[in-house]
């Protein structure tokens, strides 16, 4: 007889409270945001704030350039202004990830062609990349999602044999490393989120551009101020008050920066613990029939943005779909306490803004060319099938520890074995 579940009246398994929320504020961070007050001037603490995370996180990613911003898809959409991406261009871009990676396309009146993932690793699939390329491809912007390292080599490869630009999105993966090359440090560019629940975080909003590209900084540099030429804290001696291009107000604030700051100094050791506690959920839950754990190639080193569970009724000869099986096991795993839940309910062609061509009114950045784009839904079946047959465990992060975990696969293994209560 399985165990009553928590869905059933029975006890949960996590108990109320037990889990501590993301990002942990120590006394040090407490301090860093405070110490922005202590100075006689607050206003330059922009430029000091700014120009320290600048040095800190280049100094980190072992890069030439960094811009502190606001949020990631500004980094991202400097990414594409800084290439020189314009107009009409291509950016090849995967089918599933968070839109706001085609959304740095689009804003810069260029169009997000999609390509689908390789469904071990839920990255974009390099095999898939070249029957996408066209004449007016000029970028391809690999996403390295859930803290997984996109294969970049392949990538790489491509973008070189069609003198094409990289740009690496890396939102969701601060310190991970393929073939021990930090990822963001690989191609020519590359945008960093610090929104909250981030592996750096800066509890609200913020993000981060990087390059090795001196053009591409200077481009990024000037878009992201107005299209003006002024360094943080400088603007009363330097403002010339003449734009040198469409521009736009990016710039980042200078306590959500001076909280990275402090968080940067523990990336590294946040990074590992939340490595421990999901290699030990790999570990676990691999064992439990009908549940697939992330596979890590060789040449990874993820950080786990989040932990990616998929359901496969197959193997329990369950004649139901993988949807029908994960959202009952979902909702079966919340009510003990487990933070479960989907992520993207869709790939990203299927919204509504490509299904539409909603973007800025009138059909408009797709209708300022003459070629039609194609965004046939069926057209990234693994993606579809990612978003219906995956769910994620949240809350992996430090201080939580392998207590938790301990409990979390108490809960996958109860809730897998009343399956009979679950699916009734
Ligand atoms: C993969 C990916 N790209 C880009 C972004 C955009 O970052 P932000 O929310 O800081 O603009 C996110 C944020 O959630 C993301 O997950």
């Amino acid at each position: 007889m399985s165990e009553q579940l928590a869905l059933r009246g029975g006890e949960r398994t996590v108990p109320e409270g037990f889990i501590k929320p993301w990002p942990e504020v120590t006394e040090a961070d407490r301090k860093a945001v405070l110490e922005v007050f202590d100075t006689p001037r607050i206003t330059e603490q922009q430029r000091i704030q700014s120009e320290g995370l600048a040095r800190e996180w280049a100094e980190y990613m072992g890069v030439k350039h960094c811009i502190p911003v606001n949020s990631g898809t500004a980094a991202l959409h400097l990414c594409v202004a800084g290439l020189g991406i314009g107009p009409g261009d291509e950016v090849i871009v995967p089918a599933f990830t968070f839109w706001a990676t085609a959304a740095a396309v689009l804003h810069h009146n260029a169009i997000p062609v999609f390509v689908d993932i390789d469904p071990r690793t839920h990255c974009i699939d390099p095999a898939l990349i070249e029957a996408a390329i066209t004449e007016r491809t000029k970028a391809l912007m690999p996403v390295h999602i859930h803290g997984m390292p996109a294969d970049m080599d392949p990538i790489l490869a491509i973008a070189r044999t069609h003198g094409l630009g990289v740009i690496e999105d890396v939102a969701q993966a601060h310190g991970a490393r393929y073939k021990g090359r930090v990822c963001g440090s690989m191609g020519d560019a590359a945008g960093y989120s610090t929104q909250a629940s981030k592996t750096l975080s800066s509890g609200c909003q913020g993000g981060l551009f990087t390059t090795n590209d001196d053009e591409a900084h200077h481009r990024a540099a000037l878009l992201q101020y107005f299209g003006e030429r002024v360094v943080p804290g400088r603007e009363r001696e330097e403002q010339e008050y003449n734009a040198h291009g469409l521009g736009w107000m990016y710039r980042g604030d200078m306590f959500s920066q001076a909280f990275v700051r402090s968080q940067l100094r523990r990336l590294d050791a946040n990074n590992a613990l939340r490595v421990r506690n999901c290699q030990f959920l790999t570990e676990h839950l691999a064992e439990i029939p009908g549940i697939e754990t992330p596979l890590t190639p060789d040449e990874c080193e993820p950080v786990y943005y989040n932990y990616v569970v998929g359901f496969d009724p197959a193997a329990l000869a369950l004649d139901v779909s993988p949807r029908t099986l994960r959202e009952k096991v979902q909702e079966a795993l919340k009510a003990e306490g487990v933070p479960v839940g989907q992520w993207q309910r869709r790939s990203v062609p299927a919204q509504d803004v490509f299904q539409k061509r909603v973007g800025y009114g009138s059909g408009c950045p797709w209708r300022c060319r003459d070629v039609a784009t194609v965004y046939d839904i069926d057209d990234y079946p693994r993606a579809n099938a990612f978003v219906d047959s995956h769910c994620y465990v949240f809350d992996v992060n430090p201080p939580n520890g392998l207590e938790l975990m301990g409990l979390y696969v108490e809960a996958f293994r109860k809730v897998m074995g009343g399956l009979g209560q679950v699916l009734a």
